[in-house]
């Protein structure tokens, strides 16, 4: 199959590596739901579950895959023959099946882990891409904790896992370990070392243990990677894993990276409500692209500067990832400016001396209540009608 050099796919694991996160478990009706709205939203693979792991992931794998019909629906196993085959099974009613296959790529996975040898893994990877291959055409491997994987061993793998059939190689930085530059250098290593990986689409699967996730995807893709993986929020094992709405927002600020996704940005912010209410997980406010204070100004500095061009402090518009609007928010370090903002809005204009006034009693009150609202604006604007 050919691929737009420039398209960048989006594999959505919040229903399965998002949903390993204690206390995020999902019901089979509620993982439906989800899985509905990541289609509106535009991605590309659902990765549905892991279908050996349990009765109830089974079932959900099986009712996800009849309930979309756009996206590839994904399945994780390990590298033997019982999860693959009860993968190929909760598969079944798939319209674009994919299994996801692999094992560790590391010394330290393989030796305090496997207890094994690179020869035996290398054998047992190829042997279950292989033995997938024989039901299921979209075979996604992954390498697991390739981050701290020998870079010759890890092309060795990938070439071979290549080889027996895989659509697609999952380079992922498990532990999330790795530094940027070292991240996107493995990737440009395969991609320059890997005799068949123009067979192959590259994929990113970062976690956020040092809160890397975003900045080592975007750096794999930089170095030719075509996919990737995340979930909504960042939800995931530990720290999480990438943001899916960091990554297309940062390809659609940074044009000059020449990258895109199919994704409809104008979803986030509901997709990330859903998910926070559904998985019981809170959004820190000041998470980038959907957090509570994203795109909340609140200095006097940035405020002034604001209402006097909103792009000297948006680089983002609201409306592009679905945002109510951007806030002018009122504190003790507001200026004068945002105060006479925020009374027009109520229909009060006041003249020089009276907002003067008015910005003084003002700041009396910020700096005793942490929230100042509308009721607050307007007694504050009815004292001095009443003294006058
Ligand atoms: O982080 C990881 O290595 C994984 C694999 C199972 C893909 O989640
Ligand atoms: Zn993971």
């Amino acid at each position: 199959m050919l691929h737009d050099p420039n398209r960048v796919y989006v594999f959505d694991t919040t229903l399965r590596d998002g949903e390993q996160v204690p206390g995020c478990q999902l019901t089979t009706p509620e993982k439906i739901e989800i899985a509905r709205e990541l289609e509106r939203l535009g991605v590309d693979i659902i990765e549905a579950g892991f279908p050996v792991s349990s009765p109830g992931d089974f079932q959900s794998v099986v009712e996800i895959s009849k309930a979309v019909s756009e996206p590839t629906v994904c399945a994780l196993t390990r590298a033997n023959k019982g999860d693959i085959d009860a993968a190929i099974e909760a598969l079944k009613y798939a319209k674009r099946p994919r299994i996801h296959t692999g094992i560790g790529s590391s010394d330290q996975h393989i030796k305090h882990k496997f207890n094994s040898t690179r020869e035996e893994i290398l054998e047992r990877a190829v042997e279950a891409v292989k033995y997938a291959k024989k039901s299921v055409e979209d075979i996604e491997f992954y390498a697991e904790d390739a981050g701290r994987a020998d870079i010759v061993f890890l092309a060795q793998m990938v070439e071979a896992v290549i080889g027996a059939g895989a659509t697609v190689v999952n380079i992922p930085d498990t532990n999330g370990y790795c530094l940027p530059d070292q991240y996107g250098s493995k990737i440009k290593f395969l991609k320059e070392n890997v005799s068949n990986i123009d067979k192959a689409i590259i994929s990113v699967h970062c976690h956020n243990d040092l809160g890397l996730a975003t900045a080592n995807s975007v750096a794999g893709l930089q170095n030719g990677a075509r996919q990737i993986e995340g979930t909504i929020n960042g939800i995931g094992e530990r720290a999480g894993n990438t943001s899916i709405e960091e990554v297309v927002m940062i390809l659609k600020t940074h044009q000059a990276l020449g990258l895109y996704t199919n994704i409809n940005s104008k979803n986030f912010y509901e997709m990330s409500r859903m998910i926070s209410t559904q998985m019981r997980m809170p959004v820190q406010p000041n998470k980038a692209i959907v957090g509570s204070n994203a795109f909340a100004h609140s200095s006097g500095i940035h405020q002034d500067g604001f209402l006097k061009n909103r792009e000297n402090y948006e680089i983002i518009r609201p409306e592009d990832v679905g945002f109510p609007s951007a806030s002018i928010v009122l504190t003790a370090r507001s200026g004068r400016h945002a105060l006479k903002f925020h009374l027009e809005r109520l229909g009060h204009t006041l003249d020089k001396d009276e907002l003067y006034e008015v910005y003084q009693r003002f700041l009396t009150l910020a700096d005793n209540k942490l929230d100042i609202n509308d009721n607050d604006l307007q007694e504050l604007v009815a004292y001095k009608l009443v003294k006058n």
